[in-house]
């Protein structure tokens, strides 16, 4: 972990509401923020207790939260279900007809879903869970395109008590194997293959490849998607539309505890395998909630777009569940923003009205490099607020953002949250805040944030140090599937007493976090977290390879790019045939996502006497910048003059 951060962003502009926005929204100014935020904080279990009566329980609960450091319970005792919340919940409050979900595949084939429909198509496939003898507590991996049935799915899962783990269709076979066998899925649902980049994503022959070395699955189910070729084993895999014919259209919600494990999500950390985030029902729901009802303002009449894929937190927290719970209409779109063309997304947003747009800088950045001309063909007069999550926005996109897209018009929320915080952190309120470019706002309610140094000390206004929260909140991560101490030493073992998960940030002085970004080995390509450890262990399970180290560089479009330093086994030399095989070869272990952007070859890497790689010197070589500070304890200082040679002769 880096001991000194020195923040180098210095942006002092900030944009308020129209009063046309504000006098309409939720929370409407910063006195009522402040007199909420107070009350979160000093009556923690009156304000979740209010907050969580806002949905249903089947039995209430005896304790609000019960705290034993690193562990934490949330309405103790209570008993509830999200699907039955999702669902049920919507259409007693008269929103059976209204449309849940707005689809549009990417070929532009379309269909609306109201919740009804979604309880009907969601109960059928729980009983077809039920019927392949899937109960409360199985694990259910889920390995699909953005299409309904990914958000039917972990409905489904939830309405039964089965935990879902959704691997992103971007993984590869073996990344997907790992996944279900640390989970023990004894189910995977999937799809033949789902449109992308104006062709067809195979998904279905992953599965088998994973499921040769998964020895816990016995049911595969299979939506009929792109019609591509697959093999169906029988006994094992089964048509979606045969199970679901087959089912009766109504399944009772589990009446599930508290604290029963919702889904596991995989996600990076700086060492080891990818950890499975646990979240469990109440507390998950509770946050999800509030925080898509009160950051997004949603209003009964609103079209929400998240253009996050489900496999990533986001598409759990603000497609699957925050906005079902506010009985809000959705669109989904399956493919990427750039196919059939580059205007893709702004053509949705004129087509389905869309209210409120919420998405990542890297997809920011990719429309700016496009060109306006592409945004400026369709009407976007229906956007009112827009937002954005993953990674640090650097203040030209988001004043691109709100300029182009917003036309001045719209309020920007940034973001600020993880996999394990189940929900957003840090944000401004639209209503109330001004937004600063470049910074994520002010702690949401109940989340106490603070800066601090390696000792938990809390620092001045403008220093840079770590973001760490101070107590437990609703949505947070309970464990680390199957591996508690892990969960203890990576939250909670790096800074004593509070909850860290690896950002550097700086608190201005009007309270605004400004995230600096990873201080540890976790890269953020294209706000996808990849652990650097793992892209080495790919690398080196490649024969030719004798040792990788790699680090992240800047990239103007992605955020942040990886650059492999790799040692070849007997001295060999490098060449393009083995960079291009290399990156085949990451991309067969993980996925496209982690491939690196660039591999050099050295025949040693730069290490220090007690044989750690420095990847300091490795991350400067890599960014172009100039190898500065401590190189004393470097064991062969003539590694580094090598590297630096190379990387001009590269220039
Ligand atoms: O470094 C932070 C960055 O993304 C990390 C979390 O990644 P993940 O668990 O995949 O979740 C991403 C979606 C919630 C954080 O540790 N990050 C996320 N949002 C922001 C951000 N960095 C700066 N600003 C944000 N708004």
């Amino acid at each position: 972990m880096s001991k000194n951060i020195t923040s180098v962003l210095h942006e002092t502009r900030s944009f308020g509401p129209s009063d046309e926005f504000r006098k309409k929204a939720k929370i409407s100014s910063v006195e009522e923020y402040q007199k909420l935020y107070r009350q979160s904080l000093d009556e923690p279990d009156k304000f979740w207790g209010d907050i969580a009566n806002e949905l249903h329980w089947f039995k209430s609960w005896d304790k609000t939260v019960d705290w034993n450091e690193p562990f934490v319970k949330w309405f103790v005792g209570g008993k509830t279900n999200p699907s039955y919340n999702a669902l049920d919940y919507q259409i007693e409050q008269g929103r059976g007809d209204k449309v849940a979900f707005l689809f549009e595949g990417e070929p532009g084939d379309s269909k609306e879903i109201t919740y009804t429909e979604m309880l009907i198509k969601v109960s059928k496939l729980a009983n077809a869970l039920k019927y392949r003898g899937i109960a409360k507590g199985d694990r259910v991996a889920i390995y699909m395109p953005m299409i309904p049935e990914a958000v039917i799915a972990m409905l489904a899962c939830a309405r039964i008590g089965a935990t879902h783990s959704v691997v992103f269709g971007g993984f590869s076979a073996q990344a997907l194997a790992d996944r279900i066998n640390d989970a023990e899925a004894k189910a995977v649902i999937t799809a033949d293959g789902g449109y992308r980049r104006g062709g067809v994503l195979p998904l279905k022959p992953a599965v088998d490849e994973a499921l040769k070395i998964c020895s816990s699955v016995d049911t595969v189910i299979v939506v009929e998607r792109a019609n591509n070729p697959i093999d169906m084993r029988k006994g094992r895999d089964f048509w979606y539309h045969d199970l679901v014919n087959n089912a009766s259209d109504y399944c009772p919600a589990e009446e599930l505890d508290s604290e029963h494990p919702l889904f596991i999500l995989y996600t990076s950390g700086s060492t080891g395998t990818p950890k499975g985030v646990l979240h469990t029902v109440g507390g998950y729901q509770t946050y999800t909630y509030l925080t898509n009802k009160y950051v997004f303002d949603q209003k009964e009449e609103d079209v929400f777009w998240c253009t996050a894929d489900v496999g990533w937190v986001t598409g759990h927290s603000y497609i699957a569940y925050g906005p079902m719970f506010n009985g809000v209409t959705q669109v989904i779109y399956e493919g990427t923003p750039n196919t059939p063309h580059f205007g893709r997304f702004w053509e949705l947003v004129e087509k389905y009205k869309v209210n409120i747009f919420y998405t990542a800088p890297t997809a920011i950045r990719a429309f700016m490099k496009w060109g306006n001309e592409h945004v400026e063909k369709f009407d976007l007069s229906s956007l009112r607020l827009l937002g954005t999550v993953g990674e640090p926005i650097n203040p030209e996109a988001w004043i691109w953002y709100r300029e182009m897209i917003g036309k001045n018009n719209c309020p920007i929320v940034d973001t600020w949250w993880q996999t394990e915080t189940g929900g957003i952190m840090l944000t401004t309120l639209p209503g109330a805040h001004d937004a600063k470019p470049g910074s994520a706002g002010l702690p949401f309610f109940g989340v106490e944030a603070a800066i601090v140094n390696a000792q938990a000390e809390e620092l001045e206004d403008n220093e840079g140090g770590f973001l760490v929260i101070k107590r437990p909140w609703p949505s947070m991560i309970r464990t680390v599937y199957g591996d508690d101490e892990r969960y203890k030493q990576t939250y909670f073992g790096e800074i004593p007493h509070v909850y860290f998960a690896g950002d550097g940030a700086r608190r201005d002085e009007d309270g605004y976090y400004w995230i600096m970004g990873r201080v540890d080995d976790v890269v953020n390509v294209s706000g996808h977290r990849l652990g650097t450890m793992e892209v080495e262990s790919a690398l080196v399970a490649h024969s030719l390879v004798a040792e990788a180290a790699v680090v992240s560089r800047p990239d103007s479009l992605t955020g942040e790019a990886i650059v492999a330093f790799v040692s070849l086994e007997g001295g060999k030399e490098g060449s393009d045939d083995l960079v291009k095989e290399l990156r085949d070869h990451v991309t067969k272990e993980i996925g496209a996502i982690a491939k690196p952007a660039e591999i050099r070859f050295s025949d040693a890497l730069p290490k220090t006497r007690s044989g750690k790689i420095m990847r300091r010197l490795l991350r400067s070589i890599a960014s172009g910048e100039e190898v500065k500070g401590d190189i004393s304890t470097l064991e062969d200082k003539s590694v580094v003059e090598k590297l630096l040679k190379q990387a001009k002769i590269q220039k």
